[in-house]
């Protein structure tokens, strides 16, 4: 959990801020990656990114729901390479300890590196601002991911 257990410290911190976009935006890369997200997430981590109930608690078979994507989640808290990673590979090592079980699937094989790029688009769409700001300063440009 010690990649996995930092995003949880701050992560109440945003609560109030998910304002739902009005709508989805007109064209482009966004689109995409809107129809993609309804398509392929959304039944896990919820049609506005809302994530699965009580998604804190793990469930009776030790693993975790779906978090919110939305900045009520910790998806935020995450770099853009490491959220790509999660989403083709899955939540596995390097990202979390060897043999850690999860209910995320890897999309490697559903979809192309430009398709995830795309619904990672549209989830950064659904954040505030605010968040967006923080990022850029927890994330100033790396040339290498870790
Ligand atoms: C079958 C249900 C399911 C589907 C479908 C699904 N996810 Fe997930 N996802 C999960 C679960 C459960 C977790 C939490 C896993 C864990 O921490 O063990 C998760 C976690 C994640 C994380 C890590 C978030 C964080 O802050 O740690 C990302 C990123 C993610 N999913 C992206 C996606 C994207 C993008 C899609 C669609 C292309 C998607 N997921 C589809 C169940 C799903």
């Amino acid at each position: 959990m010690k990649t996995l257990g930092l995003a949880v410290l701050a992560s109440t911190v945003l609560v109030a801020c998910g304002d739902p976009p009005a709508s989805a935006p007109a064209s482009g890369p966004l689109t995409q990656g809107a129809t993609l997200y309804a398509a392929q997430c959304a039944s896990c981590h919820g049609a506005q990114g809302e994530g699965q109930p009580n998604w804190r608690e793990r469930k009776p078979d030790g693993r975790l729901p779906a978090p919110p994507h939305d900045a009520s989640g910790h998806t935020w808290h995450h770099p853009m390479e490491m959220l790509f990673q999660m989403t083709r590979d899955g939540i596995v090592p390097p990202l979390a300890p060897e043999g850690y079980q999860s209910d995320m699937p890897a999309f490697g094989k559903t979809l192309s590196d430009d398709e995830i790029r795309a619904v990672l688009a549209y989830i950064e769409s659904l954040w505030p601002d605010e968040v967006k700001q923080m990022r850029a300063e927890r994330f100033k440009p790396q040339t290498s991911g870790r």
